[in-house]
């Protein structure tokens, strides 16, 4: 008899592990799993809320005006810039993993792309952090703020508020600021670093793109306008503005359409 694992079990013990390493090794197991069809999808019976998801003692989380200056002319700073990026990529595999426990009556394809992109991310977090290593510096060396997770912890009572805020909004400010960072790092001399953020920004249009289908999948189960639905929903949850400069681009690539691409230019003319 085939041994059959649940899926949403499995997946909260590795939102919920802190030790790196092993959160990474779990992850590979979860899509080995996966991979053999040994998944069973009952739902769990209590549903945990994560205010904080399983991450190790270090880094310290701070207020993001407490953040370290990152000038990227010292030696520091060029590995404070790579250390947040560490930071965002760690919290990505969480918030990859929480979407596919927390949302238990979605479609099976839902959770094959959110184990997906928990995947790709576990793969930018260990890139990233060997080239931190070689910088001289560790995972939790500074310090990082917990934005990401705090949003992620927001929506989880509504799928649909989830993809609008976290892929839809939050990665895709990944897709707008990137290209400047990967300027930056050329500007310093740093190959890999540039390299390294190519890839990124090429997978996180892919992870955006997850996001927006699952977003006009759910408005269409719930017969909701999807221009409308986004656009008050970003008004009515998101902390602070949203103002570009906007990559249109990676954007249109991701599934942005048409009338939601001139929505965002109006916002970055009105800022
Ligand atoms: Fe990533
Ligand atoms: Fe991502």
């Amino acid at each position: 008899m085939r041994v059959s694992y649940n899926l949403f079990e499995e997946v909260y013990r590795c939102l919920m592990e802190t030790a790196l390493d092993e959160k990474v090794q779990q992850l590979q197991m979860l899509q080995q799993h996966w991979t053999e069809g040994a998944f069973n999808f009952e739902p769990t019976k209590t549903l945990h809320k994560v205010p904080d998801a399983g991450r190790p003692d270090k880094p310290d989380l701070v207020p993001p005006k407490e953040l370290p200056r990152r000038r990227l002319g010292s030696k520091e700073g060029h590995a404070a810039l790579m250390h947040s990026i560490l930071h965002i990529e760690f919290n990505a595999v969480n918030l990859a993993l929480d979407a596919v426990y927390r949302f238990q009556d979605m479609p099976r394809e839902f959770y094959r792309d959110w184990l997906g992109v928990a995947g790709e991310e576990a793969y930018h977090f260990q890139m990233v952090r060997e080239h931190l290593y070689h910088l001289g510096y560790e995972y939790g060396d500074f310090p990082a703020h917990n934005g990401l997770w705090v949003t992620t912890y927001e929506t989880d009572h509504d799928p649909l508020v989830r993809m609008a805020l976290v892929p839809r909004t939050l990665e895709a400010r990944g897709l707008d600021v990137t290209p400047s960072m990967i300027q930056k790092l050329r500007a310093v001399g740093d190959k890999r670093g540039v390299e390294i953020l190519k890839i990124l920004l090429n997978d996180e249009i892919g992870h955006v793109e997850v996001g927006t289908r699952w977003f006009r999948y759910l408005c269409h189960q719930r017969n909701l306008n999807p221009f409308d639905t986004f656009t008050d929903i970003v008004k009515n949850y998101f902390h602070g503005d949203l103002k570009g400069p906007f990559n249109f681009e990676a954007r249109q690539d991701a599934g942005f359409s048409d009338e939601e691409i001139d929505w965002l230019k109006s916002l970055e003319t009105a800022s």
